[in-house]
């Protein structure tokens, strides 16, 4: 059984990871809809919520969380880990190496929430493996807003996204990693924006495999 949370809809993209990688696991699956989005509230808060959604997991017998949520794991990952009897797995460490994977001049680009990008999340954790690395982040603050609104196929989604990915213009990235768990669900905007051999990395597929290892 793998537990997963998010503050909303996103994680599902990592479920369904799940699904692919382990189609035999049961999935307990919880939602944050009621306090969505994450990315404006204090490292304290999200740490908080973030508790109690683990705690609440543990009563379902999970074998293994995973924090299927990118500002729930810069937040409180570190804080958490060694808290429960089941390992906890974020997915900012497997995304940040699934791009230096991916990329050969690396030079890689992040989109995220502002908390994420704020925090330096995804570049801590680049650098850590890769000090010569370049990362170049950008906050889309309003990617998870329009998907939990199910405004996906909206003139607001392709104006942001235009908005939002112009900051890679010029930038020579050849990676783009999708470091919140909203953002496949916008994928068919990040693509029209972004040139077409930059490769585009999705942590859900490192962090499944890395459950599954577990
Ligand atoms: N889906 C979340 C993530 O991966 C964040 C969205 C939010 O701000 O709540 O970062």
């Amino acid at each position: 059984t793998i537990g997963l949370f998010d503050s909303g809809m996103g994680g599902l993209t990592v479920a369904r990871e799940v699904r692919r990688q382990m189609p035999c696991a049961n999935i307990e699956y919880y939602g944050d809809n009621g306090r969505v989005p994450y990315a404006p509230l204090s490292r304290e808060t999200i740490e908080r919520y973030s508790r109690q959604i683990v705690d609440f997991l543990a009563t379902k017998q999970v074998d293994l969380v995973i924090i299927a949520c990118n500002t729930a794991t810069a937040a409180a990952l570190s804080a958490l880990s060694g808290s429960y009897p089941f390992p906890l797995v974020g997915v900012i460490q497997p995304g940040a190496e699934a791009a230096l994977a991916a990329s050969k001049n690396r030079r890689i680009g992040v989109v995220a929430t502002q908390f994420t990008t704020d925090n330096r999340a995804y570049a801590k954790a680049i650098e850590k493996v890769d000090q010569g690395a370049v990362v170049i982040s950008q906050a889309c603050p309003m990617f998870t807003t329009l998907v939990e609104a199910d405004k996906v196929d909206s003139p607001e989604s392709a104006h942001y996204a235009e908005e939002y990915l112009s900051a890679f213009k010029g930038q020579d990235i050849d990676t783009l990693v999708l470091g919140c768990t909203h953002y496949p669900i916008m994928i068919d905007h990040i693509k029209r924006n972004i040139a077409p051999e930059v490769a585009i990395v999705d942590p859900a597929v490192e962090t499944v495999r890395r459950a599954k290892a577990l």
